[in-house]
């Protein structure tokens, strides 16, 4: 156990890797389906309990992940580990279900400009378009709210926003939402600041911290949200990641280092994950593509 400032007491900190979805997503030349196989296989050998595969996203807006279905029905799938997905509408979540994904994750922002460039929607009609999936979904539903603390067209975004967002996807069957700094500029303190406007209408338990690390603040504001109750945090092995949509977004915090900021509270052993951050970085070097 750690005591936290305030004398918290952090204990069970879940990880969810996103580096097979979020870390790939963006890389410009396409990593071969087997590639994907391998980081994803290695990431399920390290004790991590939830892998973010891909997404069911349209092809042409996300070719990197043209090859979800294929990657799903080549992983080997370890007991205890559940497998995401992303899905944006009922294509993607008929695509998922039928790829056997345990758990899906839909995504809207809390700026409408970005909302408008990732999804060519507005956040009202992302969440008109959830609405079904979400009710449709066999499986647990994961919310993002992107640009959770500013957003690259629109600056600052206000936590007013981020928190009528998190309880829209709330109210239609979320039950986890994950808050994205996504291009990685929030500070220790804009994390409280927004998880006390958030946190009295979406409890501490629905929610996860999603940091991208421009300036190396990921591993501090994920401590700030662990001292406000915070369990869920994702990263990707290796920090890789970036989205397409999102001008100067960089690697997410790597999950090596949110395993060292939470020691044996993870359940994940470091050198199996380390071993698969070496070899999906090595992998996207060798073959030229950049990230
Ligand atoms: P659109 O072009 O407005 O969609 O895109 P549409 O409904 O008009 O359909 C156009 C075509 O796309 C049609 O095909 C559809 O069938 C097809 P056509 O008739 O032209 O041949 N299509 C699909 N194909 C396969 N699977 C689907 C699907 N849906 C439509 N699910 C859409 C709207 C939402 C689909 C598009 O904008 C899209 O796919 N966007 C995804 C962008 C994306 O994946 N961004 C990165 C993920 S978000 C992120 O990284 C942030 C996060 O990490 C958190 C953070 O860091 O903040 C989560
Ligand atoms: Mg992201």
């Amino acid at each position: 156990m750690v005591v936290g400032r305030g004398s918290r007491v952090v204990s069970h900190i879940r990880l969810v890797e996103v580096g097979p979805r979020d870390g790939l997503q963006s890389i410009s030349g396409f990593v071969p389906t087997d590639v994907k196989v391998a980081y994803i296989d290695a990431l399920s050998r390290t004790g991590l309990s939830d892998i973010e595969v891909s997404s069911f996203v349209s092809p042409k807006w996300v070719p990197q992940l043209a090859d979800a279905e294929e990657v799903f029905r080549c992983i080997e799938r370890r007991r205890g580990v559940r497998y995401h997905a992303l899905v944006p509408n009922l294509e993607g979540l008929e695509r998922a279900v039928a790829a056997r994904v345990d758990v899906v994750a839909v995504f809207t922002a809390a700026s409408e400009t970005f909302s408008r460039k990732n999804t060519n929607a507005s956040i009202a009609d992302t969440l008109e378009r959830f609405a079904p999936v979400i009710s449709a979904s066999p499986v647990p539903v994961r919310g993002y709210v992107s640009t959770a603390f500013v957003c690259p067209f629109e600056g600052p975004v206000a936590p007013k926003m981020v928190r009528q967002v998190a309880i829209a996807l709330t109210a239609l069957g979320c039950q986890e939402i994950s808050l994205g700094d996504t291009i990685g500029k929030a500070t220790p303190d804009q994390v409280r600041r927004l998880l006390e406007i958030v946190l009295p209408d979406v409890p501490a338990d629905r929610i996860a911290l999603h940091c991208h690390d421009t300036f190396g603040q990921a591993v501090a504001n994920v401590q700030a949200a662990a001292e406000l109750g915070v369990r869920v945090f994702d990263g990707s092995a290796g920090g890789i990641g970036g989205c397409p949509y999102a001008p100067g977004a960089p690697g997410n915090v790597s999950t090596e280092a949110l395993v060292r900021a939470f020691p044996g509270l993870t359940g994940v052993d470091p050198e199996a994950l380390a071993a698969a951050g070496r070899m999906i970085t090595t992998a996207i070097q060798e073959s030229g593509t950049s990230l």
